[in-house]
């Protein structure tokens, strides 16, 4: 990665959702290797949190919070104005499809109508800038491959996958995919838009399958397995998605769209159980832990298999992940184990105790 390049193109960066799990991973990374001043766009909802930035000592200096909400229309266009940014990088959503079963209103205002107010004020923004920030301005959305819908046994997604989204997640998800390619279609605006796939990795809100199993095992509780626990997600490391994010706003041509996998595809059943068996070896746990697990009902409307075919952006930008699954999950159960205090922080703050969700 060339971050000799990036600092002269981007000298102002908006991220939106950086209190979230991949923004952190994002802006901390910004602030390590960059001299670009960012400004944090977040609501700070339930999942928000600063910890991993402010450990960073120059994060005080280079990076400015801006708690707004996208579907506010005037603060969005407040945020720009105040960030005049060379690069916005997208990535606030609500990502849990078990609260968007419960309550997809939130996914509706957020994703959809979020980017709409922040697609509208960057094409505003950006219309009216000289032409030399106007040829390396860059609005990168960063989505999901969840947007494709669910694959059989065999075949993968890729950037000419159709849309076939499924829960009201996945579908207010695509929603905001499609604006932001007919924002790009129709005015102009230089979009990149990232497809990846499930990310794991520390600092993550322990209400998704990894951290959530982890959290359980420290509490030897039962661990939930939806369904018959056979369904399959593609595991990315978060700092590969993070490499591969920075390598498109680099190298990535305006109007492309970029799918990221882990290479790490797993069953929930093999996932679960190598985790269990990876916190015995840490904790010293003599007895398996594979016998907290429990099957419970399956959520509704499940896709069953997640993959990507990552050829495309290891041809055009050499992006190859660093980390194989075995080592992410190795560097992710330690990092738990370390960190109980801000997981009991980050829920406690959320009121969020562990409880099933999604079952309406
Ligand atoms: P999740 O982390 O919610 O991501 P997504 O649904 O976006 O892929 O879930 C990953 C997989 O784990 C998914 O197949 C649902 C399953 N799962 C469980 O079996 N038990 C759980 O408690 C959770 C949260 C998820």
């Amino acid at each position: 990665m060339n971050y000799e390049k990036f600092r002269t193109k981007y000298r102002n960066i908006l991220v939106t959702g950086g209190a979230g799990f991949i923004g952190g991973a994002l802006i901390e990374r910004l602030l390590k290797f960059t001299t670009s001043k960012i400004y944090n766009l977040d609501y700070m909802g339930y999942a928000s949190d600063l910890s991993r930035i402010n450990l960073l000592r120059e994060s005080s200096l280079r990076h400015i919070l801006l708690k707004t909400d996208l579907s506010n229309k005037n603060s969005v266009y407040d945020a720009i104005k105040e960030s005049s940014p060379d690069l916005i990088l997208h990535l606030a959503a609500e990502s849990h499809v078990d609260r968007s079963i419960d309550n997809p209103d939130i996914f509706i205002n957020s994703n959809i109508i979020g980017t709409y107010n922040l697609l509208e004020a960057a094409k505003d923004f950006w219309r009216n800038i000289p032409d030399l920030k106007k040829q390396n301005f860059k609005f990168h959305h960063v989505s999901t491959d969840e947007v494709f819908g669910s694959l059989p046994d065999n075949g993968k997604f890729n950037e000419s996958t159709p849309y076939d989204p499924r829960s009201p997640y996945s579908a207010s998800k695509a929603a905001s995919d499609h604006l932001v390619k007919a924002w790009n279609y129709t005015y102009n605006l230089p979009i990149i838009l990232t497809n990846c796939s499930n990310n794991y990795g520390p600092y993550q809100f322990p209400e998704k399958l990894i951290p959530l199993i982890i959290s359980k095992l420290i509490a030897r509780e039962s661990i939930p397995i939806y369904g018959d626990g056979n369904n399959i997600r593609d595991w990315l490391y978060v700092e590969d998605h993070v490499d591969g994010i920075l390598l498109c706003c680099n190298e990535g041509i305006p109007g492309q769209n970029y799918c990221i996998g882990g290479y790490g595809e797993s069953t929930n059943n093999d996932i679960v159980s190598t985790i269990c068996d990876i916190f015995d070896q840490k904790s010293n746990i003599k007895k398996s832990s594979r016998k907290l697990i429990s099957y419970v009902k399956d959520r509704p409307g499940h896709d069953r298999r997640y993959s990507i075919n990552s050829n495309f952006i290891s041809k055009q930008l050499n992006w190859h992940p660093n980390y194989s699954l075995e080592k992410g999950l190795e560097l992710t159960v330690d990092w738990y184990l370390n960190n109980q205090e801000w997981c009991h922080k980050v829920v406690k703050r959320a009121n969020y105790k562990g409880e099933r969700l999604g079952t309406n």
